[in-house]
């Protein structure tokens, strides 16, 4: 087999709209939800799950625009498994140049006893009746199966297997409440693929509340996964989804060992990330993988000097190729002398090399007093000095 051959397309189905928007305190509307699901195909996601139409006629009207307007992706709407919710649905998405219905119904022991009150033969009859009726309306389906990491395999496989012949063309399986390991993960995809039909979608839907949600997605896809359903920025219900950016650039960064491709266009990733944190108010954490204030800084001296050298001394990435401006040196008391010189010139000052050291330990001084150094900061001990001239 060839390096090429050995290459895996996988879907990434974006959920920012529906399962993003259902973290606590976020609320878009229209024209927000619009203008990233524009963004969303710029970026170039395989699918856009536009909202929950039977939620309320803003959420119905949310998805109808979208459908309507946004060419590219697959649009779908989520449905629970009865008749008001799938002719919601089908409604939401039926003006969409490709439209999709997702339902779902929750598998699990727990969630079926204490929360559905249903016997597991009642739940596979409610699910193939659901299937049945989106297929009435559309040619693509996706079934989840809700909580079906805390279900049982065989059960899983007996429901799957049912809606597959009613016609559900990608099988969504959710760690709904985060739960689940890369190792079960990888194991539970192996074993579905066993039991189901070459041509159905497997589909990953991972939640963090473990910090585990981006390992878990990329373990489903190792296990038979050919769809990853993700958010941008991993915003969601309670930690939140997979975040996309950092599965995208995972896949991208190791391809040595993943050997996964998406379509995504990652230069594309910086500005839906802001776009979605301003829209949403859900701040990005500095330290956040990939989107993150500090994903590219360099604060210590001794990486400074590192990257000043080669980049590739301590980025395993390029800022530019995720759509950010070049790794930035945060000056403050770690930076070192190569970091300052750096900054010096970038900011059209040629100091002689007798005033570096003299410069250097008033920066040291004021870094100590202030914490991080800017620009202006740099100016003004500079321009204190009337020996340094400027370029
Ligand atoms: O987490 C979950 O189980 C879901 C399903 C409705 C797909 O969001
Ligand atoms: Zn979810």
């Amino acid at each position: 087999m060839t390096e090429a051959s050995r290459i895996q397309p996988i879907r990434i189905f974006d959920t920012t709209l529906r399962d993003g928007e259902q973290s606590p305190g976020v609320a878009l509307n229209h024209q927000q939800k619009l203008e990233i699901a524009h963004q969303l195909a710029r970026l170039g996601v395989d699918v856009i799950e536009a909202g929950f139409p039977i939620a309320s006629p803003g959420d119905l009207e949310g998805v109808q625009r979208i459908a309507r307007e946004v060419r590219g992706p697959i649009i779908t709407g989520l449905a629970r498994a009865g008749r008001a919710d799938v002719e919601a649905a089908a409604r939401g998405v039926e003006d969409a140049e490709r439209p999709r219905i997702h339902t779902f119904i929750a598998t699990s022991p727990i969630h079926m006893a204490k929360k559905l009150n249903l016997e597991p033969d009642a739940v596979v009859e409610r699910a193939v009746q659901a299937v049945t009726l989106a297929r009435s309306f559309v040619d693509d389906v996706e079934f989840s199966a809700e909580d079906a990491t805390r279900s049982e395999w065989p059960f899983l496989a007996r429901i799957f297997k049912a809606v597959v012949e009613a016609g559900a063309t990608t099988i969504n399986v959710p760690d709904t409440v985060g739960y689940t390991t890369p190792d079960e993960m990888r194991a539970l995809f192996a074993f579905l693929k066993g039991e189901l039909p070459e041509h159905v979608y497997l589909s990953a839907h991972c939640h963090d509340d473990l910090g585990m949600a981006v390992a878990n997605s990329i373990a489903a896809a190792e296990g038979g996964a050919r769809q990853i359903e993700c958010t941008v920025n991993g915003i969601g219900e309670r930690a939140g989804n997979a975040s996309l950016e950092e599965i995208v650039m995972a896949f991208h960064t190791r391809r040595d060992v993943y050997h996964f491709e998406t379509g995504i266009r990652t230069r594309e990733l910086y500005r839906s990330s802001r776009m979605v944190s301003r829209l949403s108010g859900m701040p990005v954490q500095p330290n956040k993988a990939i989107v993150g204030d500090n994903a590219f800084a360099h604060e210590s001296g001794i990486h400074q000097d590192g990257v000043i050298k080669a980049r590739e001394t301590y980025e395993i990435m390029n800022a530019e190729l995720v759509g950010r401006e070049a790794a930035v040196l945060v000056m403050g008391k770690h930076s070192g002398r190569a970091a300052f010189r750096k900054a010096l010139t970038e900011l059209g000052y040629t100091v002689p090399e007798e005033r570096i050291g003299d410069l250097f330990t008033r920066f040291k001084d004021l870094a100590d007093r202030k914490g991080q150094i800017f620009a202006d900061d740099l100016r003004a001990l500079v321009d204190a000095r009337t020996d340094v001239p400027q370029a």
